[in-house]
């Protein structure tokens, strides 16, 4: 079981890279924080799905630091990982990195933890099943 859990969790870990163009950006042309924080819930739904392969929808989301302006003309990829499995919710952490388009230069700008709640078609919660899958 345990295995079956831990090999859950690596396949389910999600990345996802993004242009920071300017319809991303604020007027001090860095990352909107709001942009960012939409792109972090939707990693975080995704590696939730993934993971559950079940209807999920956010119940939280827990101290989010944003801690590198993310500016106009860089990439930044967002890795989602499931850190902890409730009975019906999944936490999922999410990192972003910041990452030079033109220098291999990465660094970590932001972090949050989201916690997601797996429904059934009237929107209940249901237990995480994933040992059925
Ligand atoms: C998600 C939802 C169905 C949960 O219903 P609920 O009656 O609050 O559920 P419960 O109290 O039984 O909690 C369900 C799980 O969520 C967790 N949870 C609930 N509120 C939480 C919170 N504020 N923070 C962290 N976890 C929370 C519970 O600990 C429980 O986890 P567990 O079963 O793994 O122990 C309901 O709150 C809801 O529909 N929220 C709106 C969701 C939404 O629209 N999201 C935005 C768009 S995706």
């Amino acid at each position: 079981m345990m295995h079956n859990l831990q090999e859950r969790i690596d396949r389910s870990v999600t990345h996802t890279v993004k242009a920071i163009f300017p319809n991303t950006t604020n007027h001090y042309d860095t990352l909107f924080g709001g942009t960012a924080l939409a792109w972090m819930d939707e990693i975080a739904f995704i590696t939730a799905t993934r993971f559950s392969r079940q209807k999920m929808v956010t119940v939280s989301s827990d101290r989010v630091d944003f801690k590198k302006p993310v500016p106009a003309g860089t990439l930044a990829e967002l890795i989602g990982t499931v850190k902890s499995v409730g009975t019906t919710s999944l936490v999922i952490r999410v990192e972003v990195y910041l990452e030079q388009m033109y220098a291999d230069e990465r660094e970590k700008a932001m972090e949050g933890l989201f916690t997601m709640v797996a429904i059934d078609d009237n929107k209940h919660p249901v237990p995480i099943s994933f040992d059925n899958n």
